[in-house]
């Protein structure tokens, strides 16, 4: 007999499977694959994750009822939406399905992508926690990433499953993703057992931006990981950078595209001040102090020093004076 986790497992296989007969076998999965296909993703990273296609008509309650699945395990699946006569249907529907797996490489959840813009529907639908899945525990890709972690010595952490998956087409499997939402103690924890370095790679554009503040600082709070940035041009994200130069440029701007969380900053805050105001550049000047207060080494900060006075026309010696009575974010 199974135990009842082993039962939700297996559920989640077998609606991996399901899925994944429905996206490349059948005719309804046709214009999914189609979609697949035209953001140039190849059969075998379709393959290597697993991904399916939810039909618009009910799949998997007619395939689990005619198994006798009992009632409860599917209710406690997350596979389900429930109304209030108790009767459930298909929650995922007329979706591209990723395959969410645990460290260990099983199925635990979903998450599903509409197929066409509708203006009322959230373009990914995530399976709800259940006793498998814990979104604040989970990164997607990491059970696939431990290995290159491990060998590469760091860690990418990507904003979606799009670019962890272009990632890996492009020969680069150690990144990895969380849910969609900031980065949890969990999965800092989770990352820092297997690595000390990591690359923040999330999107070009301003929200990929402010995220990619957000997850340095608390990353710095709470980690003593080193810290790097990567950003694609353009405001683009990884996988549209693949999908406009080709899987070689992805992998190169992975590794050229390398920079400290203090260049970034510099870079990123300059866009966000009017810096040729005495008004803004100071409010610029203090935000990148207080960050660089937080380097540790002298070195780095004498670095940007030099870059700061240079490009201000400032004195190092009152740039240095003033950092020193800034209180560091951190400690
Ligand atoms: N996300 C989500 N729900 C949304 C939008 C986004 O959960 N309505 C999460 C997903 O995990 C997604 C990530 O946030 O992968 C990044 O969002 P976004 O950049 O908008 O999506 P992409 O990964 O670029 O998706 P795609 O390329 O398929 O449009
Ligand atoms: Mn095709
Ligand atoms: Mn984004
Ligand atoms: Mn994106
Ligand atoms: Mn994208």
């Amino acid at each position: 007999p199974q135990s009842p986790t082993n039962q939700l497992i297996k559920l989640h296989q077998d609606a991996t499977k399901l899925y994944t007969h429905i996206l490349m076998n059948t005719e309804m999965g046709q214009p999914a694959l189609d979609y697949l296909h035209k953001r140039g993703l190849t059969d075998q990273t379709i393959s290597d994750y697993g991904l399916g296609f939810a039909p618009s008509k009910q799949l998997l309650k007619p395939f689990f009822e005619t198994r006798k699945i009992d009632y409860q395990t599917l209710r406690h699946s997350g596979l389900f939406i429930e109304n209030s006569d108790g009767e459930l249907r298909d929650r995922f529907v007329d979706r591209i399905m990723y395959p969410i797996r645990n460290q260990s490489g099983q199925e635990i959840a979903f998450s599903g992508r509409m197929l066409n813009q509708t203006p009322d529907q959230p373009k990914y639908l995530n399976s709800p926690e259940t006793e498998l899945f814990n979104k604040r525990k989970v990164l997607f890709n990491f059970d696939l990433a431990r290995g290159a972690v491990r060998k590469q010595g760091d860690l990418i952490l990507f904003e979606g499953f799009m670019d962890v998956m272009s990632a890996h087409q492009s020969g680069v499997d150690n990144g990895v993703a969380s849910m969609g939402t900031s980065l949890t103690e969990e999965q800092i924890y989770a990352i820092q057992r297997i690595t000390k370095r990591i690359y923040v790679c999330y999107d070009g554009d301003t929200p990929g931006q402010k995220a990619t503040q957000r997850a340095l600082s608390i990353l710095r709070d709470n980690s003593s990981l080193t810290l790097g940035v990567i950003q694609m041009p353009e405001g683009m994200d990884p996988d549209e950078y693949r999908q406009k130069y080709g899987e070689a440029k992805l992998a190169n701007a992975l590794e050229s595209a390398r920079e400290t969380p203090v260049a970034f900053e510099m870079r990123y805050l300059k866009t966000q001040y009017d810096v040729d105001t005495d008004t803004g550049r100071l409010q610029y000047l203090n935000d990148i102090l207080a960050i660089l207060a937080t380097v540790k080494s002298p070195v780095e900060q004498d670095v940007y020093l030099t870059q700061l006075a240079d490009s201000f026309q400032l004195e190092k010696a009152s740039l240095r004076q003033q950092l020193a009575m800034v209180k560091p974010v951190r400690q």
